[in-house]
């Protein structure tokens, strides 16, 4: 019997029966395919903290499906104002035309960050907007006539997508490896992450301040003439939650400013409450002349990216001829009306149930949560911040990667739990709708799954 019959067999009277004919023609990404498709994790369905499963199983959502669903899953105000814009304006050409809701969303985003970010462009993901962001720096150095001003730096074990620009500045060797050629002029900064000095750090680490210095190094071998941008995450999620040391940050937008570098901050995980603030900017107190969202801009609904831009940036850009074109960048479905909708009504529930708030006084809680695993089998580290957290562990030999694998394969089958895993790193980071018993039940889960997971 196939493993899709079987399936279908096993679905009990009243579960979703919607099940697709054929696994085989999905290629799925960034997935083990083929071990996959031998045992299949289908979700059908959402509600709030859960999804469930075609045969009706209920699963506890550790990780906002993707980072993404900070309202939690199929809220009514999202669902209802994705439904009435289809019905009212399905797709707007997106250059030199525009739809209501594009500036609308713009000047509430505006309003929500830092002061000077007084312009959005939109993508579709948070690939594209730190593509875009990337673009935007390097055009921008060339506006004001400073064109040596090419060269990209990024970190070690950052992660900002998977298109040509951002994996370059990306430090995961893997995303490079099966692929040719990327930009030439990027060179990248240490990570943050030591496990001899910081393991099982609550918040963020003592050690490792001094890292920045390394910005130095580098703007003396290369000259500030020519470095156009530094990129990183505030908080890297991707490659396992490396939290920022004290001072960090502050550091590198010190040198930036000194030696006239932008500063972009990748807040595709980070925007929209998961640190208990609007952005991870307004968190550390830090302004960044560039900010990449995504993700939690619409709750995970409809894809949508977006680059918040500091005044000083777009104006370089609108000094030509009027009836020109200003930026030879964007996408047909730049400010999408469905993402638009999407984001304003998400961004009015996350003001209405104050979920950043939420998520700022659930932090202490979630830190004694995952902190209290401390000791279980083959954890070597935990961190956190906000709401977001990470369980580190001891690769098996010889197959890295291996454990946390069937961690997450385990903790969903057996504990009806979605979890994230990178590497050997678990990582979790909730809706921000989670409740206290809901976080005791999601560290319950993962300390079972430990427990029971070679
Ligand atoms: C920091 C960061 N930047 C960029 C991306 C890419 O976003 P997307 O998958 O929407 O292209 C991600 C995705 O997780 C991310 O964490």
């Amino acid at each position: 019997m196939s493993v899709l019959s079987s399936l279908k067999k096993a679905l009990r009277p009243g579960a979703s029966q919607n099940f697709p004919n054929d696994l085989e023609s999905l290629w799925m990404p960034f997935s083990a395919n083929k071990h996959f498709k031998k045992n299949p994790r289908i979700i059908s369905r959402a509600k709030g903290m859960y999804y469930y499963t075609p045969s009706g199983d209920q699963i506890l959502d550790g990780v906002a499906g993707l980072w993404c669903c900070n309202a939690g899953h199929t809220r009514e105000p999202i669902v209802e104002a994705i439904k009435k814009q289809a019905e009212e304006l399905d797709f707007a050409p997106a250059f030199n035309m525009c739809h209501p809701k594009s500036f609308e969303l713009s000047s509430k985003l505006s309003q929500m960050a830092p002061g000077g970010f007084n312009h959005v462009f939109f993508g579709n993901s948070g690939s594209e907007a730190v593509e875009s962001a990337l673009k935007i720096a390097l055009s921008y150095w060339r506006e004001k006539g400073q064109e040596s001003k090419k060269i990209l730096i990024g970190r070690n074990r950052g992660y900002h997508g998977t298109n040509f620009g951002g994996v370059s500045v990306g430090g995961i060797e893997k995303n490079r490896a099966q692929f040719n050629k990327f930009l030439p002029e990027v060179y990248h900064l240490s990570d943050t992450h030591n496990l001899k000095k910081n393991a099982f750090s609550k918040g963020q680490p003592d050690w490792g301040e001094e890292l920045a210095d390394e910005l130095d190094t580098m703007i003396e071998k290369h000259r500030s003439e020519n470095i156009a941008a530094v990129i990183v995450e505030p908080v890297a999620g991707s490659t396992g939650v490396l939290i920022p040391p004290k001072n960090y940050l502050n550091k590198i937008k010190r040198k930036c400013v000194e030696n006239n570098i932008l500063l972009i901050f990748d807040e595709v995980i980070t925007g929209f409450g998961r640190l208990g603030k609007s952005f991870a900017s307004e968190y550390f107190d830090i302004t960044p002349d560039l900010i990449c969202l995504a993700k939690g801009i619409n709750s995970g609904t409809v894809p949508m990216g977006a680059v918040l831009v500091q005044d000083e940036i777009y104006n370089a850009f609108m000094n030509k001829d009027e009836k020109m074109i200003d930026l030879f960048h964007g996408y047909t479905y730049s400010a999408h009306p469905l993402a638009c909708a999407a984001s304003l009504a998400a961004l009015k529930l996350y003001k209405e149930e104050g979920l950043f708030e939420r998520a700022s006084e659930l932090s202490k809680y979630w830190e004694d949560g995952i902190h209290s695993l401390k000791g279980i089998k083959n954890i070597i580290d935990i961190r956190n911040l906000g709401l977001i957290g990470a369980v580190e562990l001891e690769p098996m030999d010889g197959k890295p990667t291996r454990r946390a694998y069937n961690v997450l394969c385990e903790a969903f089958v057996n504990q009806k739990t979605l979890l994230r895993v990178t590497g050997d790193i678990i990582a979790l980071s909730p809706p921000l709708i989670i409740e206290k018993n809901q976080i005791d039940q999601l560290i319950e889960n993962l300390k079972t799954t430990l427990q029971q997971t070679e």
